[in-house]
């Protein structure tokens, strides 16, 4: 069992480190393997619609995408994790993010997706449904825990204080490590959904 975590701060010892910190515990005591992505200070192009990644199969622009694309592809599921910037994820995540999920060319179905957003006061409601956006466009069941998966501070470290947030990493991140595993079992028993061949119909002809 895999997970793939990404933190979308630019901040190493920041508030999201400290949430996935809760997390991460959570799936080291249940043997899973934790794959991190810190986008940190990297400097992170956004998708350029080339189209590129359609015809290689991976994104053109290259960087940490294409190895993220693997990691994701061999993931069971995925956590992401971001600091609230003026209401919504930080621009780099939002650019890795995009051309993550663009050139993913990988089945993306029942990888549970679970995010966290972290703010200082406001904005963390609107990025979590920015971010559980690229699970439900993409067959991924999103894994929820006891509140909007939000935390709160402002200097690096504030987090602490707020336990509500840090207890439901925990609670999030148990209910993560269960349907990874009630997935698995499935997958076993059942076998994926069933899939067909996908209708895209343009509002513009
Ligand atoms: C450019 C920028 C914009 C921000 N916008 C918001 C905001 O809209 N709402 C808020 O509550 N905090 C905002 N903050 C504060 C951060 O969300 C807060 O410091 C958070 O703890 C950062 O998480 P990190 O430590 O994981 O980087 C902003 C910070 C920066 C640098």
């Amino acid at each position: 069992m895999k997970v793939l975590i990404i933190n979308g701060s630019p901040r190493k010892e920041g508030n999201s480190a400290l949430l996935i910190k809760e997390a991460i515990r959570v799936f080291e005591e249940a043997g899973v393997e934790v794959i991190r992505y810190d986008v940190g200070t990297k400097e992170i192009r956004g998708c350029i619609a080339c189209g590129g990644c359609l015809k290689k199969g991976e994104c053109v622009l290259g960087g940490d995408v294409p190895r993220l694309a693997k990691e994701l592809a061999s993931a069971d599921g995925m956590l992401i994790a971001s600091p609230v910037y003026y209401a919504s994820p930080n621009g780099s995540l939002i650019s890795l993010l995009d051309r993550l999920f663009m050139s993913a060319n990988c089945d993306l179905r029942m990888k549970v997706g679970a995010a966290f957003a972290v703010a200082r006061r406001a904005g963390t409601v609107a990025s979590f449904d920015v971010l559980n956006k690229y699970f439900t466009i993409n067959q991924m069941p999103v894994v929820s825990g006891r509140y909007w998966n939000n935390g709160f501070g402002r200097a690096p470290g504030e987090i602490r204080e707020d336990e509500e947030g840090l207890q439901n990493a925990r609670f999030v991140a148990r209910n993560m490590v269960f349907l990874m595993r009630s997935v698995a079992l499935g997958k076993e028993k059942y076998g994926l959904p069933e899939s067909e061949t996908v209708i895209k119909t343009p509002f513009v002809r």
